[in-house]
């Protein structure tokens, strides 16, 4: 039976859209479940769906504050997949006893009780069909008399869960090699759940491309978060290590159930004294906490830390005293924290001290470190971000400095390199280090806190970017050296791999500032499992298990998502242009800004736009850095024919009536109409969300449509205010067809003294005002 797409009782004037995008889908597709991607890398299984039309929700569902994220278990609407789940899955039989196991199962009852509408009862062994088996072969004897063909390839992260028959009973098997195999194959077992697929002939198989996968926090120990946007710091130093609140253990259940496995708690930019005693002993609390989710503590390192807790006068990395001092810090961690995962260093970077202080090189400061660190089994991931006030172009220094030291690391440090050369932009091509260090393993760090991406309000789902990065091709050993495959360590044979997402997660309630934010905890999580993932089923999972699976509100949702990422680089930095946000606080336009005495934190200095044109050149005319490039991929963005609209800027410099072949508009018009698209594009999402309205709670969907508000506002400054300065740069006007700004150029100069009203959850009152949209008029 095909679902056309019903909106409700109170979809109102959302339902005429609503039939254009059911149109747009395809009804029999989007009234289905689609299958998704199943619980990893290497299989789906279990049936594609329900061909079942979901209920309309006779009361809208009671409130939610988001603080569940996507473990949320409520009861399967629809009646014949409930009966399906109910026959398969009618005991759970009892696990093993370690942490790790109990945590398993505790998640599995919760989860299944919560879906069945019922409590799923415990046993020790099978009573009767539908037993719920988990275990290795080990904790498990039914595990290990099944003798499951394919445990042997899923490694100790990995997991099979499948339908099986034991004593001649059927029953759902999840099984792993170790118990945190065991608790990830739980969790993938409830996703396929909560996403209402079908069970029949289940059989996953998954295990992580990717071996470390890290949330770094950059939460300083006076309860701040740098770049956070969600409230305070998770970790209440104070009340550590007396206390570990329920808090931690929702925070590791969260990331484990989407392969996180290891966790820095500090910023880069590091407080020396979280390598004290008195710190590391909560440090050692936290780390007992997460043990059982198989989730590891690192710290961010500070190089200078022998000078300022360990009373030397130096931190010379070649310097006796200074190795020592850092090997029986190191021998003091282990003793507190067996499985300590490492360190993370930001050195010799925005003002960090590290080796250039002694004239030593990055590999001379990572390898001390490492040096300290080998006995333990710990790892260095020693950060590429830097770049100074040299006169040369700050995007080709990283590559500059790291590029002539590959092959001179120890065998234990990766180097960590941010995914694009500057610096967490809205769009950016990827960072010249991927293919280019051979001999190293390098290492990811994206941002999932939103720094330059409207931080906590605007939404912005950041997986397309991620995916368009991991799936860059390098060229570096021909076509097919993706982005994915320098990190998953199949290019070079890198003998270790991890992925770092910067977090901004924080106290407040829904932990990421905002409700969709989550999505991109999420996101991280399933690409660093899978870099292969696609973006487009990673969203449709997490609308399931977050909101609905509710066709209704699965599709809408899932558009508004995928299109949020263009819709920010559009109505923020189109067509290249890079780093326009206000001083200090990232908030906002300010592409004026030339002042600062560091040339490369002006935005002037990313688009030198003038009378004559825009752009910053970077091929053979210019800085050349393109030519850092491998081949094939330098010729592309080089020519003026070949890069990608999205890429010129940054990569050429153009005159205002140049015209853009794609699209047959002068710069100048494209901007306008860039700017202006972006600033629709929020309408058109604040339209479609009350589609999903009754259908999920009045909390959520007013929280969230409160933000689009914001969003939309937002959006009509950044392109008012930066068209403003460039009509006034360039001497052009605003064509006709496009609404005019709203203010003056000076009107929103002034701004930068009141906006952002609080930079921890940064808003502007002041162009809170008026209607944002249409901004391309109607003909
Ligand atoms: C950005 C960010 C800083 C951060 C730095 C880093 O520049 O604004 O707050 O310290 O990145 O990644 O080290």
């Amino acid at each position: 039976m095909s679902v056309c797409a019903r909106p409700g009782r109170r979809a109102h004037a959302a339902s005429a859209l609503l039939g254009l995008l059911v149109l747009a889908t395809g009804c029999a597709t989007s009234g289905r479940n689609a299958s998704g991607p199943g619980g990893g890398n290497m299989g789906v299984g279990g049936g594609t769906g329900t061909a079942e039309t979901y209920p309309v929700p006779a009361h809208p569902p009671p409130d939610e504050d988001g603080s569940q994220l996507w473990l949320r278990y409520p009861k399967v609407p629809i009646p014949g997949r409930l009966a399906e789940y109910r026959s398969a899955l009618t005991h759970v039989v009892r696990a093993g006893s370690s942490a790790t196991l109990q945590a398993a199962q505790a998640e599995l009852v919760k989860g299944i009780s919560g879906l069945l509408g019922a409590t799923i009862p415990a046993a020790d062994q099978p009573t009767g069909d539908g037993a719920l088996v988990v275990g290795t072969p080990s904790s498990s004897s039914i595990v290990k008399a099944l003798s499951l063909a394919g445990l042997g390839s899923v490694g100790s992260e990995g997991y099979l869960v499948q339908a099986a028959t034991t004593g001649g009973r059927s029953a759902i098997v999840v099984a792993a090699n170790t118990d945190v195999g065991v608790l990830r194959g739980s969790f993938a077992l409830l996703r396929h759940l909560q996403c209402h697929r079908s069970v029949q002939g289940l059989a996953i198989a998954a295990s992580p491309k990717i071996q470390r996968r890290i949330l770094d926090h950059w939460d300083n120990l006076d309860g701040t978060i740098e770049r956070g946007y969600a409230g305070r710091s998770l970790w209440d130093w104070s009340s550590l290590p007396a206390t570990i609140s329920q808090r931690y253990i929702d925070y590791a259940r969260a990331s484990a159930s989407i392969g996180i496995n290891g966790v820095v708690l500090n910023n880069v930019n590091a407080n020396p004294q979280i390598l004290s005693s008195a710190y590391l002993d909560k440090v050692a609390a936290l780390a007992t906490a997460f043990r059982p989710y198989g989730i590891a503590v690192y710290l961010a390192a500070q190089f200078g830390a022998p000078l300022h807790i360990g009373g030397l006068t130096t931190a010379d990395p070649l310097n006796a005293s200074v190795k020592q001092w850092w090997v029986s810090e190191a021998n003091t961690i282990y003793q507190k924290v067996p499985d300590f995962g490492g360190f993370l260093v930001k050195a010799n970077s925005e003002g960090q001290s590290g080796p250039g202080d002694y004239g030593r090189s990055h590999a001379d400061g990572a390898n001390m470190l490492a040096a300290a660190l080998a006995p333990h089994g710990g790892i260095v991931m020693w950060r590429a971000f830097v770049y100074s006030d040299n006169g040369t172009d700050r995007i080709g220094q990283a590559y500059s400095e790291f590029k002539p030291l590959d092959g001179q690391f120890a065998s234990n440090v990766m180097v960590q390199v941010k995914n694009g050369p500057l610096d967490f932009q809205p769009r950016e091509p990827f960072h010249q280090l991927f293919g280019a260090m051979p001999s190293t393993p390098l290492a990811l760090e994206v941002q999932i806190t939103k720094e330059y991406l409207g931080e906590d309000t605007h939404l912005v789902y950041l997986a397309p970017m991620w995916q368009e990065v991991l799936q860059s091709d390098t060229y570096a050993k021909g076509q097919g050296s993706l982005v994915a495959r320098v990190v998953d360590g199949s290019l070079h044979g890198y003998r270790m791999t991890a992925m770092a997402g910067v977090s901004g997660i924080g106290s407040d309630a829904n932990w990421v500032g905002s409700h969709f934010n989550q999505a991109n905890w999420y996101a991280f999580g399933r690409l660093a499992w899978d870099p292969d993932l696609s973006a487009q089923d990673i969203a449709d999972e997490w609308i399931r298990q977050t909101f609905s699976n509710d066709p209704v509100v699965v599709t809408p949702v899932k558009q508004m998502m995928m299109s949020s990422r263009q819709n920010v680089v559009n109505y923020m930095e189109p067509i290249g242009l890079v780093h326009m946000m206000g001083t200090d606080h990232h908030y906002g336009p300010a592409p004026w800004v030339n002042s600062l005495t560091t040339a490369n934190w002006n935005p002037f200095y990313y688009h030198k736009a003038d009378a004559t044109g825009i752009g910053f050149d970077r091929t053979a005319t210019g800085s050349n850095t393109v030519s850092q490039y491998s081949g094939a991929v330098r010729d592309k963005l080089a020519s003026r024919s070949t890069v990608p609209d999205d890429m010129l800027l940054f990569f050429q410099r153009v005159g205002w009536d140049d015209r853009l072949p794609s699209s047959g508009r002068s710069i100048w018009e494209e901007l306008v109409y860039r700017y202006s698209a972006g600033v629709d594009a929020v309408a058109t999402m604040r339209n479609t969300w009350p589609m999903v309205q009754g259908r999920i709670d009045g909390k959520r969907y007013g929280d969230v449509a409160s933000f689009l508000q914001i969003q939309h506002y937002e959006a009509r400054w950044w392109r008012d205010a930066c068209l403003q300065y460039f009509a006034s740069v360039s001497k052009h006007s605003i064509p006709s067809g496009y609404a005019p700004p709203a203010q003056s150029l000076q009107y929103y100069q002034n701004l930068q003294s009141t906006c952002p009203s609080d930079p921890t959850k940064p808003r502007c009152p002041a162009i809170y005002t008026g209607s944002p949209s249409p901004a391309i008029l109607p003909p």
